[in-house]
């Protein structure tokens, strides 16, 4: 067997125990499927003395990231504690530095960082893996830039914050409110130390960046993500959508256009029978569209322990066997910078309506959105609750420009008692 391969671990919360965990438990499958032994040669957290509930005896301890990172002993540094700024850039810039090898689940690090890291590492001789940093366990990463690299990728899509799904799946089948799951979510440790990054989708949109970045060989922008949260999804629009046959999801998607690239992670409705609108629970799904493959669909465990831990081994494993590829697919110093495109292509939409129990309020409406060249596919309106009449409008495919001008337009009618929620439709 030649020589070892070895680690210096940064990060020794869920996903760093979890991969103390598998280098313990499996060091001989991974030996014999590396063809040499993975071994741990120093970690770092905050806390030295916090049980962590794995023995850590056997390795060296560094209080600082950054000295850890320089070890003459190590080959890999493994980032495991998260945040774009502060310790885990700078531990990654002095391993970069230092000529390591890094390994990172950090998609925070590099959405914001992406490019300037890949560029240093690549002219360091360096490698940047992060496999763990979309999608939890699921091996997105690879399918992209090693099973479809021999396709034009023309749409990428997928729910990618298990958190989101879970407070939306839940709202569905428990019939609660947004606030209630959001709290129940947090009591389940389900959210992140600054639970906007979830709910807010920043998290979500972040992960899509990076994916959007291999799939177009373009310099990684998540300033361009056109974001939006789950945070005013109501129990209503939840249940109405059902009743027109539709779940509401946290759906990232990007795609390149003749106008450039289109980033977005917002809420969508998608078919109801669809395999996105069958997801439920925490679970990830990542859908990746190329000319030749056609349509790949990706389901699994988004984070967690194992599954996290899981994806960061492979990164170890590919190190371990010498296999080596630029940090985003192909040769940063290639990665064009892309035009950043507003999300324009037509789709459906849901509409959701408080309109005053009055004579003409519908017509009031339904002109407007003719005005705007907008065609009602299906309507329905319910129950009148303190005279108001919630309506329900399912559009032809229309553009948001077009949508927005009839909204506007909507909200100078005297006859709109809420403000109209919008959300697109998508295909998938
Ligand atoms: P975590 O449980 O909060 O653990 C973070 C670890 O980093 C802790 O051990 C902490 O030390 C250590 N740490 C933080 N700041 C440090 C510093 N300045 N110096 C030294 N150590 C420091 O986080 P996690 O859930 O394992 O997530 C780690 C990374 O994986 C993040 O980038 C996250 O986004 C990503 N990720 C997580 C999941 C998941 O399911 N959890 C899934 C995919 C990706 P102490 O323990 O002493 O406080
Ligand atoms: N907060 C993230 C989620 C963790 O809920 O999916 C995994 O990245």
């Amino acid at each position: 067997m030649t020589d070892p391969l070895r680690l210096g671990i940064a990060g020794l919360g869920t996903v760093g125990v979890g991969t103390v965990r598998i280098i313990r438990q499996k060091a001989k499958l991974l030996a014999a499927r590396a063809g040499r032994p993975i071994q741990i040669i120093a970690v770092s957290a905050r806390s030295r003395n916090k049980e962590r509930g794995v023995n850590l005896s056997g390795y060296a301890w560094e209080d600082d990231p950054v000295t850890l990172a320089q070890r003459d002993d190590i080959d890999v540094f493994v980032e495991l504690m998260g945040g774009s700024e502060g310790s885990a850039k700078d531990a990654t810039e002095a391993a970069i530095a230092a000529g390591k090898d890094v390994v990172t689940a950090n998609k925070a690090l590099l959405a914001h960082h992406g490019h300037a890291l890949a560029l240093a590492a690549e002219e360091a001789g360096c490698a940047i893996r992060f496999e763990a940093a979309v999608a939890g366990g699921i091996p997105v990463i690879k399918a992209l830039s090693e099973g479809l690299a021999g396709n034009e990728i023309t749409r990428v899509m997928g729910v990618m914050n298990g958190t989101c799904n879970y407070i939306l799946t839940r709202m569905q089948a428990e019939g609660l409110g947004y606030n209630a799951l959001f709290e129940e979510a947090g009591k389940l440790g389900y959210l992140e130390a600054d639970p906007n990054l979830d709910v807010g989708g920043i998290d979500a949109g972040h992960k899509l960046a990076l994916l959007a970045a291999i799939a177009f060989g373009t310099q990684v922008d998540f300033d361009a993500v056109e974001l939006e949260g789950i945070e005013n999804i109501t129990i209503e629009d939840i249940r109405h959508a059902a009743d027109m046959g539709y779940r509401i999801k946290l759906l990232g998607v990007c795609q390149m256009t003749g106008r450039g690239l289109e980033q977005r992670m917002s809420p969508c409705l998608v078919p109801d029978n669809s395999p996105l609108g069958q997801l439920e629970g925490g679970t990830n799904m990542c859908v990746l569209e190329g000319d030749n493959v056609e349509q790949i669909v990706l389901r699994g465990p988004g984070a967690g322990m194992g599954p996290t831990a899981s994806a960061v081994m492979a990164d170890v494993m590919d190190i371990a066997r010498g296999f080596r590829m630029p940090v985003f697919g192909q040769p940063a110093a290639g990665l064009v910078r892309a035009a950043p495109a507003r999300a324009v292509t037509p789709a459906p939409y849901y509409l959701r309506l408080g309109l005053e129990d009055k004579p003409g309020a519908l017509a009031k409406v339904t002109a407007v959105l003719g005005e705007a060249g907008v065609s009602i596919n299906r309507m329905r309106q319910y129950r009148h609750v303190d005279s108001t009449a919630p309506v329900l409008i399912v559009t032809h495919k229309t553009t948001r420009a077009a949508l927005d001008m009839a909204l506007e337009a909507m909200s100078r009618l005297d006859v709109m008692i809420a403000e109209p929620v919008a959300l697109r439709i998508e295909s998938v």
